[in-house]
């Protein structure tokens, strides 16, 4: 299984280390020279090369039928085509066409089960192809990126729904600020005055439900894997609540260390912790391979946490640059420090139980095994 997969997930694991050789090329600090276009392709490179792709395996597992696996495989050789500048425009247009596949699977997973959870992924996979479509119209990232952000939050919050449900009859909110989310990202478009506080205020809706509701705040107070997962969720809650505050007060946001704070809020804060959350519990689930949980995590996890802070508000709020650099040099330390964790605990969890046999029936290594027919690859901590 892992032979299988494996050549889904390494172009977006390749993409996440030049799109932090970019990050770090970006801050002017000492980088590894692979490529003088990596800065102007880093957004990208990391949001649908690498968070897309990610989404798109883990989705093409959910939906367990093969032609799943197109949009992976599209939004991988996307991000990657987008580095040469001879096959940018071919890159761009496979991210185009993998957004499009993924929320074509969305489709399937929702024709199998009827979940609002799913149709709120599918609107972020929508908002993912309206991204990739710009960019390839020449669209700058800037005024794109609450695109980007739609297709971020809405696949969380649709996962987050679909792994850690509480009841049914509470999915309604979520679904309505999702609507209410992709409604408003083109006004941010159009009218960046008007449509940036709108969607912040219905992003703050959105994370203020969801940090109220998720199992989360109960299981901080348990042990072990739940703990920690519930940890970095409550910790992505709380960045997703700063980004959207940046969004309602400052107006619209296109450059400078407010940009800078709205992006990394959304996309170190809330998007890794979510990653950091997750990623003991899905990556044994698509790679079928046991990844026994380590408390060495807390490491990546906690200095994310620090990083971030020291860059937001001593280097963003501040202007103080040191920590702008420090703070930035940090947050690749963080996820590298994750990645270096997760094989540490793969290589040293060989030959433990913790997965099934079974392709098409996950067990995942904590907590009860799914019910029939959830689109989820496995059941989240609880
Ligand atoms: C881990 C270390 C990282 C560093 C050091 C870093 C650094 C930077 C810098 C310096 C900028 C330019 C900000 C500005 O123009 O004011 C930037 C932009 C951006 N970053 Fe990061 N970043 C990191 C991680 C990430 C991650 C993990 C993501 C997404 C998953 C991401 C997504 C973006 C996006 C979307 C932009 C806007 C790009 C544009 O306007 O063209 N970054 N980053």
């Amino acid at each position: 299984m892992l032979v299988r997969r494996l050549p889904f997930l390494l172009p977006g694991a390749v993409a996440l280390v030049l799109g932090l050789d970019a990050g770090l090329q970006l801050l002017d600090v000492p980088a590894v020279p692979v490529s003088t276009r990596l800065p102007d392709v880093h957004g990208m490179l990391l949001v649908l090369g690498f968070v897309g792709t990610l989404v798109a395996v883990e989705r093409a597992v959910a939906l367990r039928r093969r032609p799943g696996h197109i949009a992976p495989a599209l939004l991988g050789a996307g991000g990657l085509l987008v580095v040469p500048p001879t096959t940018a425009r071919l890159g761009q247009s496979l991210l185009v066409a993998g957004s499009v596949a993924l929320a074509l699977v969305h489709v399937a997973l929702w024709k199998r089960r009827r979940d609002d959870a799913v149709v709120v992924q599918a609107l972020g996979a929508v908002l993912a192809a309206g991204a990739a479509l710009l960019w390839l119209g020449s669209v700058p990232v800037p005024r794109l990126l609450p695109w980007l952000v739609g297709f971020v939050v809405l696949t969380i919050a649709g996962e987050r729904l679909e792994l850690a449900r509480i009841d049914l009859a509470r999915d309604e909110p979520v679904l309505l600020a999702g609507v209410g989310l992709a409604l408003s990202t083109p006004a941010t478009l159009l009218w960046p005055a008007v449509g940036q506080p709108v969607f912040g205020l219905v992003l703050l809706g959105l994370v203020g439900w969801l940090a109220t509701h998720d199992v989360a705040r109960r299981t901080v107070r348990s042990t072990g894997l739940p703990r920690f997962a519930a940890a970095c969720l409550l910790a992505g809650y709380a960045w997703l609540t700063v980004a959207a505050g940046v969004l309602v007060l400052a107006g619209p946001v296109l450059d400078g260390p407010a940009y800078d704070a709205l992006v990394h809020t959304v996309f170190l804060g809330f998007t890794m912790s979510m990653v950091m959350a997750h990623a003991p519990v899905i990556l044994p689930a698509v790679l079928r391979v046991p990844l026994p949980y380590r408390s060495a995590l807390y490491g990546p996890a906690a200095l994310l946490q620090v990083s971030l802070l020291v860059r937001v508000a001593g280097g963003d709020a501040r202007g103080w640059e040191p920590a702008l650099r420090i703070g930035g040099a940090l947050n690749v330390g963080a996820v590298l420090g994750l990645v270096g964790v997760l094989i540490w605990s793969a290589v040293s969890g060989r030959g433990r139980r913790g997965v099934s046999d079974r392709d098409d029936e996950p067990v995942p290594a904590t907590g009860p095994p799914l019910p029939p027919r959830s689109t989820a690859p496995l059941e989240v901590v609880r």
